[in-house]
């Protein structure tokens, strides 16, 4: 089993969407992928995939990059595959690309109530920096800001023991 990062592709949204829907309150359409892939020249979107598994697509995620901030704008990873490390993984790949390209500090928001999110955002050392009152307007819940300005530090972590989980759990 191997875990293979990679830029996402128009071909990708198929299966993103599949995993979007089931994943946020309002999940975002394919118009909304189509513009940032074609479009926008910020956009720093990635899939993670089971390369032994024909490609299996199981996570995403998309930032965008404005001069040294990397933006998280969405992550996900396939229901059946969570707790395995994707999404780990998929935010260490995410540090490693922005620093290569001069990034210094990653920034994102997480719902109030999403303790999943929070505590992987917190394992791999991000911190709150404020407080968005009711910013999603579907459920009215309060965005936590978070922000990681050690990027060498996320950068330098091991992916390697996120796919060795991936790997002991599938083959159960
Ligand atoms: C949040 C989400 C992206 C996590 O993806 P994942 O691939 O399951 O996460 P990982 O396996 O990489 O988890 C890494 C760490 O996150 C934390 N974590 C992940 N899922 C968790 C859960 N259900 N409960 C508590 N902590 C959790 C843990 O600290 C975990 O480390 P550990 O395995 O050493 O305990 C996934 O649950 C998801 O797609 N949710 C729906 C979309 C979403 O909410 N995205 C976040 C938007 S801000």
């Amino acid at each position: 089993m191997k875990l293979c990062i990679r830029q996402m592709k128009l071909d990708d949204l198929d299966e993103v969407l599949g995993i979007e829907q089931y994943s946020f309150p309002t999940p975002w359409t394919r118009t909304v992928y189509e513009n940032d892939l074609k479009n926008n020249p910020r956009s720093r979107f990635f899939v993670a995939l089971n390369e032994s598994e024909d490609g299996e697509l199981l996570g995403y995620i998309g930032n965008w990059v404005i001069e040294d901030e990397c933006h998280v704008g969405t992550i996900a990873s396939k229901r059946e595959f969570r707790g395995r490390g994707i999404a780990e993984a998929l935010l260490i790949h995410t540090a490693r690309a922005a620093l290569a390209e001069g990034v210094t500090y990653i920034i994102l928001e997480v719902r109030e109530n999403n303790f999943a999110a929070i505590n992987l955002y917190r394992k791999l050392g991000f911190k709150q920096v404020g407080l968005r009152r009711r910013y999603y307007r579907d459920t009215g819940e309060d965005a936590l800001l978070l922000t990681h300005h050690d990027l060498e530090g996320l950068a330098s972590r091991d992916i390697p023991p996120a796919v060795a989980r991936l790997k002991e759990k599938t083959v159960e």
